[in-house]
């Protein structure tokens, strides 16, 4: 644990203990002004394309906002509350989302209907372990994440924007930035009483 306590963004591609992270990780809803590099943006991207994959299909594709494209974000945003009225509160929340962490990594599950072997749901769980696939990379070289959706993710013009085909599906909104200044990333204290969420077959 206390590897990860001594563990700075500053230091580009240290990686953190692998079970310790699998173990503690959390979201985190602040960040800091740094967003991963390019050398660590692509550490984190390349993680997305290893997830568990029937088919081989990569039923996925990641649209990287970077701080140069957040007004246009906030843009979307904003044309989602119009689309879904979702009012003053509404129109706040868009705001924070476009500027609370510098980078934002959206995922589109690229669906493709009617396969015989991979039906749509297995697609989805792949674009979702890919997705967790990312929160980890980055958290493993010292950034904190969090996964959002809500009524933002069917908007038609943040679809619009990413490219999603009529089967497709934005599944994620990922915020990615260091801790905030002179914190430490987030992580659970202790791991999680496992015993309430198994049983064995007999
Ligand atoms: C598919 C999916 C969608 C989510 N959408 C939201 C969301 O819109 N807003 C939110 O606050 N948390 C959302 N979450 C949950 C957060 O990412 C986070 O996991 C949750 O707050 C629990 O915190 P933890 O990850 O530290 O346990 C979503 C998680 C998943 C897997």
């Amino acid at each position: 644990m206390l590897f990860f306590r001594e563990f700075f963004v500053e230091e580009k591609m240290l990686s953190m203990d692998t079970l310790t992270l699998l173990h503690c990780r959390r979201s985190s809803k602040k960040y800091g002004t740094l967003a991963p590099n390019a050398e660590q943006l692509n550490a984190i991207l390349q993680a997305g394309l290893r997830a568990p994959d029937h088919g081989h299909l990569k039923p996925y594709h990641f649209v990287v906002i970077e701080q140069s494209a957040m007004t246009k974000f906030a843009e979307y945003l904003t044309a989602c509350v119009a689309e879904f009225n979702l009012g003053e509160e509404g129109l706040k929340k868009a705001q924070k989302i476009s500027q609370n962490a510098p980078l934002v990594i959206g995922v589109v599950a690229k669906i493709e209907p009617n396969l015989a072997k991979v039906p749509e749901w297995e697609q989805i769980v792949t674009a979702g372990c890919a997705t967790y696939g990312m929160q980890l990379a980055a958290n493993s070289l010292g950034f904190e994440t969090r996964w959002i959706t809500n009524k933002w993710v069917n908007g038609t013009a943040l679809r619009q924007a990413f490219g999603c085909r009529e089967h497709d599906q934005i599944i994620a909104l990922v915020f990615v930035g260091s801790p905030q200044e002179g914190e430490q990333i987030t992580l659970a204290r202790h791991p999680e009483d496992i015993s309430s969420f198994i049983s064995y077959l007999r």
